[in-house]
């Protein structure tokens, strides 16, 4: 039953019918069409497929960045494309962190800088500890004092994702976040990934287009022209990794 299963606990996301459409009559893009999909909660989830054949733009519809031309996401059980937008940006700010492929720290600010000013623009009030409780969690509290140039790439990226999660979201939704990592650094950042869903039972949705990151999420889920062209779905528990 409809109402039965966007209510369902274990299903943080759910899409039913999203197309997107950018741009209007000759020149439109139909970036996603018959999407339909369910997240579990305290999973990691691996959007894959072609350049251009719609990760980033379904990204940015389950993180309530951008709305569906059509169709209705379900967080939690409840329509996002129902709200206003600024019920959308305060949902943004307290339940989701964002991570990128470019980490986007700024050069000239500490580590422990980075995620408390990242906490101040985000509007969200962070203090010494809940800045330093972050990098503890991703391994770099000991490298808090240390400005980007000092930090490898991978350094870089964990002290992206402690800005992203300082707050404690119950979603992370990360944009190939291994992309510009060699391969064993961005094995590193999954395995932070499943440190944070084991510890706060954050769910995580991302991009990659890294055969061995695909091989350590739960599910991968394969897009083809805009669709869902295979969907892999171990439905193991997330405890069971
Ligand atoms: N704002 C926009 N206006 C017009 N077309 C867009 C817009 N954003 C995305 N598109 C188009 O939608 C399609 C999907 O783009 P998207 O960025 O989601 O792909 P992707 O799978 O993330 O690709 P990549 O692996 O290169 O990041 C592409 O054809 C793209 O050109
Ligand atoms: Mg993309």
């Amino acid at each position: 039953m409809e109402t039965a299963r966007s209510n369902d606990r274990d299903i943080i996301l759910r899409a039913a019918g999203i197309k997107r459409v950018f741009g209007k009559g000759t020149g439109a893009v139909t970036a996603l069409k018959d999407i339909n999909l369910e997240i579990r909660r305290g999973q990691i989830v691996a959007l894959v497929g072609r350049s251009g054949s719609g990760k980033t733009t379904l990204l940015n519809i389950l993180s309530a960045l951008d709305e569906p031309t059509e169709g209705c996401v379900y967080f939690e059980g409840r329509d996002m494309t129902a709200w206003s937008e600024k019920q959308r940006s305060a949902h943004r700010r307290k339940q989701i962190g964002l991570v990128f492929q470019s980490f986007g720290l700024v050069p000239l600010m500490s580590a422990y800088e980075n995620v408390e000013f990242g906490m101040r623009v985000a509007g969200l009030k962070g203090n010494k500890e809940t800045a330093e409780r972050a990098l503890e969690r991703v391994g770099m509290r000991e490298r808090m004092k240390h400005r980007p140039t000092e930090l490898s790439g991978g350094e870089q990226q964990r002290v992206a994702i402690a800005r992203a999660i300082a707050h404690e979201p119950v979603l992370l939704i990360a944009d190939e976040p291994t992309a510009e990592l060699d391969s064993k650094m961005g094995l590193q950042i999954i395995k932070v990934f499943r440190d944070l869903v084991r510890r706060l039972g954050m769910t995580v949705v991302m991009t990659t287009h890294d055969p061995g990151v695909m091989e350590l999420v739960d599910q991968v889920i394969s897009l083809e022209d805009g669709t869902i062209a295979e969907q892999s779905d171990e439905t193991l528990s997330p405890l069971g990794r």
